[in-house]
């Protein structure tokens, strides 16, 4: 037996960011994506469900998980470059930010903006990862997926992915496919996204007046590193809940009642709001019961101070949606998958 590696009963408290102490009843590390079918055939987890996990940086275990947890831990990068692009395929148990920054180092644009995003490459199409105004899917030629539904390997092209704001066809029907890898399509330039807000001041105060891919990835960390909290000191997911799209006119109405509310237009008849704005505001922030808070540095990061269970970090997350709801009318979604919720 290659490839693979089986444990019973398995920790997985240092597999996912929230830090919650839940245990699943079979593990699979997978080192060799060529192996899923013989490991999927096995009866104890054909007759099971089955999770795929990468680093679990946005996943909520709120009991244990009654299955199989696959693992990807496949390793692996593929070049082929021409003067002005590289077309790259990646392993999906690759690191994403070990990949953006190789990416910068060999002259690629195009990933600066979603530099320090955590966990592993095979996750970053599930919900189109997206940070200070780039989302990963502008770069996805085509993302390659063992198709548990059709028992055969598929190429799903961009278009086929569905992406759109925190989604994908993946995260519309979860448990079909398990990501083995994805390919990029990197430039050597492009028209660098400084809109976004912060990262302008942030070049001013860097002394940068004509940035290079590699001084706005380095105000985009000094951003994140002020605002977002380190799962390494305390358990979190990033933001636990997307910023909700609502129909245009209702948000224009709560802009008209309230002129703080950050609300950013959208195409189409609709306009997405800021949840942390909605989360503070409804007085959040700062929260504690037990171990299970809402962050005192930004409020839409659910925090586990210690030893909070998955069940008391999602219950303080459903009084969250509750209280917004009541003050604005407005129902928060998870944007982390909640698994056993
Ligand atoms: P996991 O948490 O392990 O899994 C997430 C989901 O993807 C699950 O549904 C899982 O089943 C599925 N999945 C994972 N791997 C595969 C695969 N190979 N095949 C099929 N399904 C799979 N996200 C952003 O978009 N932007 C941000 O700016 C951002 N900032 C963050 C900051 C912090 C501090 C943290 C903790 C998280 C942040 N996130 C952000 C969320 C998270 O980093 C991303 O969603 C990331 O892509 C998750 O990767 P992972 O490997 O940890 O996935
Ligand atoms: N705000 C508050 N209170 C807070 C924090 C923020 O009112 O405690 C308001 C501020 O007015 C701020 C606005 O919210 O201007 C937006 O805040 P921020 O720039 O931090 O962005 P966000 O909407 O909170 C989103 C993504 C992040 C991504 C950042 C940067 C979602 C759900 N979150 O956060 O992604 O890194 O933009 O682009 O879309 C993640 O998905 O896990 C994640 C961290």
């Amino acid at each position: 037996m290659g490839g693979y590696t089986l444990s019973d009963h398995a920790p997985l408290v240092h597999r996912n960011t929230l830090r919650v102490a839940a245990r699943t009843q079979l593990l699979a590390e997978v080192r060799d994506a060529a192996k899923l079918p013989e490991l999927l055939a096995y009866p104890a987890v054909r007759n099971g469900q089955v999770l795929v996990l990468g680093e679990g940086s946005n996943v909520l275990f709120v009991s244990d998980y009654p299955g199989t947890v696959v693992a990807m831990a496949t390793q692996g990068v593929q070049v082929e470059a021409d003067g002005e692009q590289a077309r790259i395929a990646v392993a999906a148990g690759e690191r994403w930010d070990d990949f953006v920054r190789w990416t910068l180092g060999q002259g690629y644009a195009g990933l600066e903006n979603l530099i320090l995003i955590p966990g592993t490459v095979g996750a970053a199409p599930i919900q189109n990862i997206g940070a200070y105004g780039t989302e990963v899917a502008e770069f996805i030629e085509s993302v390659e997926a063992w198709d548990t539904r059709e028992q055969r390997v598929a190429v799903l092209d961009s278009a086929a992915c569905a992406f759109a704001y925190r989604d994908s066809v993946f995260k519309r029907e979860p448990g079909r496919y398990i990501v083995t890898a994805v390919r990029f399509v990197l430039p050597r330039q492009r028209e660098l996204r400084l809109d976004y807000a912060g990262i302008g001041d942030e070049l001013a105060r860097m002394g940068v007046a004509k940035p290079a891919p590699f001084h706005v990835a380095e105000a985009v960390v000094r951003l994140r590193s002020r605002k977002l909290p380190d799962p390494a000191v305390i358990g979190n997911a990033g933001s636990f809940f997307k910023n909700p799209v609502i129909p245009a006119a209702q948000a224009e109405a709560l802009k008209r009642k309230h002129p703080a509310l950050p609300l950013w237009p959208q195409s189409g008849d609709v306009g997405k709001v800021s949840a942390a704005w909605l989360i503070e505001t409804a007085g959040f922030k700062g929260l504690r019961e037990g171990d299970a808070g809402i962050s005192n540095r930004h409020a839409l990061v659910l925090v586990n101070h210690g030893k909070a269970s998955g069940a008391e970090l999602w219950a303080l997350a459903q009084k969250v949606i509750a209280g917004v709801d009541a003050a604005f009318g407005i129902r928060l979604e998870p944007e982390p998958r909640i698994i056993g919720g």
